[in-house]
């Protein structure tokens, strides 16, 4: 839906403060990757799963990590496997606006109907994802993206 990110705008900056405050906090990793997660779901309407997926650049895989929302079978993905996969290989972020007229897909719920991926980088390397879906259509605007890839920047050093 067009205007599903209106309703978080002006949020995004309070949400970057927070997530922050989450990463340089007295949590483990694992436990702030989690306390981000929870964040961002409960805190954005169209953010229904948000989960990260570490890399493994030794064997070209992703490996499920903290995540909010329903479980997935998609616990281990290939490099240049769904959107996931793209993504790492092709290291750049990858909005999808409408899953179904995507052919290198892995659907995790048929309530899915868009999705985003951002890479996590650190000194040029891929080593984990900041992966959201949506059940809202187009939910992603380019707001989404720069708030995401500002978050994935905060998180570059937990992992
Ligand atoms: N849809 C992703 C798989 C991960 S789930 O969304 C949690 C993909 O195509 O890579």
């Amino acid at each position: 839906m067009e205007n599903a990110h209106k309703k978080t705008r002006g949020g995004f900056g309070n949400l970057l403060a927070e997530t922050g405050r989450i990463a340089a906090g007295s949590l483990d990793n694992s436990g702030k990757l989690q306390s981000i997660c929870d964040l961002l779901r409960k805190s954005v309407p169209h953010y229904d799963w948000v989960g990260f997926y570490v890399a493994d650049a030794a064997t070209k895989t992703l490996r499920l990590g903290p995540f909010s929302g329903a479980p997935t079978e998609h616990t281990r993905i290939a490099f240049g496997q769904g959107i996931c996969g793209q993504a790492a290989e092709k290291k750049e972020t990858f909005l999808v606006r409408d899953v179904s007229k995507e052919s290198n897909y892995l659907s995790c719920s048929i309530h899915v109907k868009s999705e985003i991926v951002v890479p996590v980088m650190r000194d040029g390397e891929v080593v984990a994802e900041l992966d959201v879906d949506s059940h809202t259509p187009d939910a992603f605007s380019e707001e989404d993206r720069a708030f995401l890839e500002q978050v994935a920047g905060i998180v570059s050093s937990l992992f």
